[in-house]
């Protein structure tokens, strides 16, 4: 009654499909890994159970309808019957679940899911998204930058509020908490909101520019809802979520109550994303923060070239290279193209930037990108204010398709980030 392999079987629109790297362990073949990979993640268990009966197994059973034994890749079919609508941890626990610890298998990797409309539909995606986030900020088509004050943790509200004074005048369009920031004994949430914000209206009268803060509101989920609540009440615009660390039921909960523009950080990613053939793609967290209603992603700077295809991952664990950022080609597969009625999540990139990486992440991933800068701003040896001078300054010389070079010459910000940095790569 229980067989769930299925070669050449189509999925049907109304199936989620999920495909997998899978090893097994040693002496188990790999037809009963695939088995067990389908029976553990939907109805079935390590044995025969008397409580089975055809109903169920008709109704709900999924079907593993591709095996590439020497890719070690598999896809599976579910029934959508099988899923609550606008429930991701019960996606989740199923898909991506108890299989990964069964002691049959040596790696499992989910590289990719596919979801029906009906689940599709069952969430709200982006509010905001790219196009309302340009609006927002009344900016139509160069990228967006932004600083994480530093040091990560330690300064108190004025110092903290001074730093992202700094940096908005200095021309950066975005200040943020950094990813470990919340509500300090040095550094109160509330006390730090009211300094930041006086900042911004002072930063925005001189500037004439809109200017953002993204405050980390990440704690315990009713704590992080009356954070969020606050900074609307103040007058914020954004706040800004570590997804993993506080969990996909609390982001679901944010999303749900606050109509403010939603920022992801994906602190604790790699501990799921960096092993090439164990864990879950960025791919995968990429798409579920899309679906739940992210508006924009750190991704990572990517330092690889693109890969074509719906089988990208599995080409790079042939060639065994760690992978936990996205592409260029998956950027625009997974954060941007059409998706039912789901809008398009704005691509962070940030980690390790200096104005000198701009021309290089522009040529990777576009002008519909936004770059985040930390040390590379705060490490200016002028400072903060003259490291944001720099970052537009770098900006501008790529917009205008000009070397940093030679556009330095008549920039002394932009000069003396290359002193610092070194010369272009
Ligand atoms: C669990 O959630 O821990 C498992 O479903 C246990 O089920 P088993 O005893 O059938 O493995
Ligand atoms: C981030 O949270 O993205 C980082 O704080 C970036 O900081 P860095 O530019 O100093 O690496
Ligand atoms: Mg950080």
């Amino acid at each position: 009654m229980l067989e769930y392999t299925k070669l050449g079987y189509k999925p049907k629109k109304t199936d989620l499909v999920a495909e997998y790297y899978a090893e097994p362990a040693k002496k188990v073949s790999y037809e009963y890994l695939c088995e067990q990979i389908a029976a553990e993640s939907s109805i079935g268990t390590w044995t025969t159970i008397s409580t089975m009966n055809k109903n169920v197994a008709n109704k709900l059973k999924p079907k593993v309808f591709f095996i590439d034994k020497k890719k070690k890749a598999i896809k599976i079919a579910y029934p959508q019957e099988l899923f609550e609508e606008g429930n991701m941890p019960q996606i989740l626990s199923s898909i991506a679940g108890n299989i990964f610890g069964m002691g049959i298998l040596k790696n499992l990797r989910l590289l990719d899911v596919t979801f029906p409309k009906k689940l599709v539909d069952s969430f709200p995606g982006p509010r905001y998204g790219i196009a309302g986030i340009r609006k927002l900020l009344r900016v139509k088509k160069r990228p967006l930058v932004g600083t994480i004050v530093k040091p990560k943790v330690g300064l108190d509200e004025k110092q903290h509020a001074h730093v992202a004074y700094e940096a908005w005048v200095g021309g950066l369009d975005i200040v943020k908490d950094d990813e470990n920031l919340s509500s300090m004994s040095f550094n109160n949430f509330k006390k730090r909101m009211i300094e930041t914000y006086k900042a911004r209206k002072k930063a925005e009268k001189i500037t004439g520019e809109v200017k953002v803060y993204m405050p980390n509101v990440t704690a315990e989920t009713e704590e992080m809802l009356r954070r969020a609540k606050l900074v609307d009440d103040l007058g914020g615009r954004y706040v800004m979520i570590d997804i993993l660390t506080a969990g996909w039921a609390a982001l679901q909960t944010l999303r749900k109550r606050t109509r403010l523009v939603i920022h992801a950080h994906r602190a604790m990613h790699a501990a799921i994303t960096r092993n090439a053939k164990h864990g879950i793609s960025m791919l995968v967290i990429a798409k579920i923060s899309r679906l739940i209603g992210v508006d924009q992603l750190h991704i990572g700077t990517a330092h690889v070239g693109k890969m074509e295809g719906s089988s990208r991952e599995i080409q790079l664990i042939e060639e065994e290279i760690e992978k936990s950022y996205i592409t260029a080609n998956e950027k625009e597969l997974i954060l941007e193209q059409d998706w039912f009625d789901i809008k398009p999540v704005f691509a962070v990139a940030s980690g390790g930037l200096s104005p000198l990486s701009i021309p290089d992440v522009m040529d990777r991933m576009g002008s519909e990108i936004i770059m985040q800068f930390g040390g590379g701003v705060h490490g200016h040896p002028e400072g903060t204010r003259k490291g944001a001078v720099a970052v537009r300054q770098a900006l501008a010389a790529t917009m205008q398709e000009k070397d940093l070079e030679i556009f330095c010459l008549a920039n002394p910000e932009l000069s003396k980030a290359i002193e610092k940095w070194g010369k272009k790569k």
